[in-house]
């Protein structure tokens, strides 16, 4: 089975009609938003890592009537430099040709993409395409048209601060939180929240750091945020000539757990931590003594390297992998003992819960699974893992000759059930050279039904589902 079908390049579709077989929930009508990577092509020669491809929306349309689907590339400023063969503004692990003064130039004003290929969210009253730069895209979701470059007005965005594209909405709230990476004069973490229909971001909190880690997601309980700080750090003056995945370098800084209060923005606890690698948390909670933080773990950073290019496109692809792992943090102390338990040995990534059971505490978490060899490196997600945290069993759907993609769990309206809905999945058939919208029965973890597009989509990073009619997605938040 060979993954690179899903690296693309992808022609725009649709809507395309994708024919349902097996029982489709009349209750699940709605949309499927996702974003990922397209097409890694740059004139004759192509991009250098997988976070570069250029962002390719997907909509899959789930209505009684049937299932559709709609691709569409985002017209951003890096769509544009690409039809025209060139990369316009620096990417994550690629550089455009610059001169020195360009690149010096960068450093007081960096150019850097608004190639959003990584997660969508409603935020401003707008949808958007993110990635972790500050250069969002705002689409129109029933189409996936582009509306134009969206940033936020104000002080992060001024001083060009990264973001994350984890997100974490507070329903309750009516708040979306966030951080974002500062690398300018003053460099470190900032803790944001923003109000809904807002698009000026409150800082919350701040850390500073001479040499930031990258940071791609992070955890929210009711009191606090949580950020998972890594020894894979920022050499600043790298910069000036190296793109930013290869201005970041595993040091042998600590690693540690920053955790902050979402009232005061106060750091309350940073414990170090045996040196590890965050793509992913899971979930977070609070306990009488502490913080339970789920998370999917990298024994370092190698993984950042597995997806360059040069490796993802090698018919020999491994990967390394990550184990799913419980740290319980106490809050009486700064510098309190961290413990950790295996929940799962992996390989287990890209994962999710019920969502209304963010910030509480839960009994399921999903994942992708992958084949592993006999040094228990992994290769392409190929299998989806329910992990049931209290019984310590999983359960696996494995669909024959396929690929699949982040699962997202669709809770029926009105379930009480942490399981009671769907797992939504994105799969390709590689024999069939066509991708499907997999609807598994989230309790039984069995597949219920499967709609087939008329095409391979190549794969992709995160989505949401949003119900018909409403704005954000469902849960029980
Ligand atoms: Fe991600």
């Amino acid at each position: 089975m060979d993954h690179r079908l899903g690296l693309g390049p992808a022609e725009e579709v649709g809507p395309v009609d994708c024919p349902v077989s097996g029982d489709l929930p009349a209750w699940l009508d709605g949309t499927l938003l996702r974003n990922g990577p397209g097409s890694f092509a740059v004139g004759e020669g192509r991009v250098n890592h997988w976070f570069d491809g250029l962002a390719l929306l997907r909509r899959f349309d789930i209505a009684d009537d049937g299932v559709t689907l709609t691709t569409r590339y985002p017209r951003s400023e890096a769509y544009h430099a690409r039809t025209q063969g060139r990369l316009g503004a620096r990417e994550f692990g690629t550089d455009p040709d610059r001169s020195a003064l360009a690149a010096l130039r960068d450093i007081v004003d960096p150019a850097v993409t608004d190639n959003a290929s990584i997660s969508v969210a409603y935020l401003a009253d707008r949808w958007l395409a993110l990635t972790e730069t500050p250069n969002s895209v705002a689409f129109d979701p029933e189409t996936l048209d582009t509306e134009g470059g969206f940033s936020f007005d104000d002080t992060l965005a001024a001083e060009g601060s990264g973001g994350l594209a984890h997100l974490h909405r507070d329903a309750s709230a009516g708040e979306t939180w966030g951080f974002a990476t500062r690398l300018g004069r003053e460099r470190g973490y900032a803790l944001w929240k923003l109000p809904d229909g807002d698009s000026e971001r409150e800082v919350v909190g701040t850390v500073d750091r001479s040499r930031p880690a990258y940071i791609h997601s992070f955890w929210l309980t009711e009191n606090y945020a949580v950020l998972f700080e890594s020894p894979y750090r920022l050499h600043l003056p790298s910069l000036l000539y190296k793109p930013f995945a290869d201005a970041f370098e595993w040091t042998d800084r600590p690693a540690r757990l920053l955790v902050f209060r979402r009232d005061s923005g106060e750091v309350v606890a940073e414990p170090e931590i045996p040196p590890a690698f965050v793509f992913h948390g899971v979930n977070a909670y609070e306990t009488d003594d502490g913080l339970v933080v789920d998370s999917a773990v990298f024994a370092d950073s190698e993984v950042m390297d597995a997806f360059r290019l040069d490796r993802l496109d090698s018919p020999e692809f491994t990967q390394p992998t990550a184990e799913f792992r419980r740290y319980r943090v106490p809050l009486d102390r700064r510098y309190g003992n961290v413990t950790s338990e295996t929940l799962h040995p992996g390989p287990f990534e890209f994962p999710a819960i019920e969502y209304g059971r963010r910030g509480r505490r839960y009994r399921y978490a999903y994942g992708v699974g992958a084949p592993t060899d006999d040094e228990g490196r992994a290769g392409f997600a190929d299998r989806l893992l329910k992990v049931d945290i209290e019984t310590e069993t999983t359960t696996v759907w494995h669909p024959p000759n396929c690929f699949v993609g982040e699962p997202l769990l669709v809770p029926r309206p009105d379930a009480e059930a942490e399981d009671d809905g769907v797992v939504l999945t994105v799969a390709l058939d590689a024999g069939e050279e066509r991708s499907f919208l997999a609807v598994l029965d989230a309790e039984s973890f069995e597949e219920r039904a499967r709609a087939t597009a008329p095409v391979a989509v190549p794969f992709g990073f995160h989505g949401q589902f949003v119900p018909r009619g409403e704005r954000y997605c469902r849960s029980n938040d």
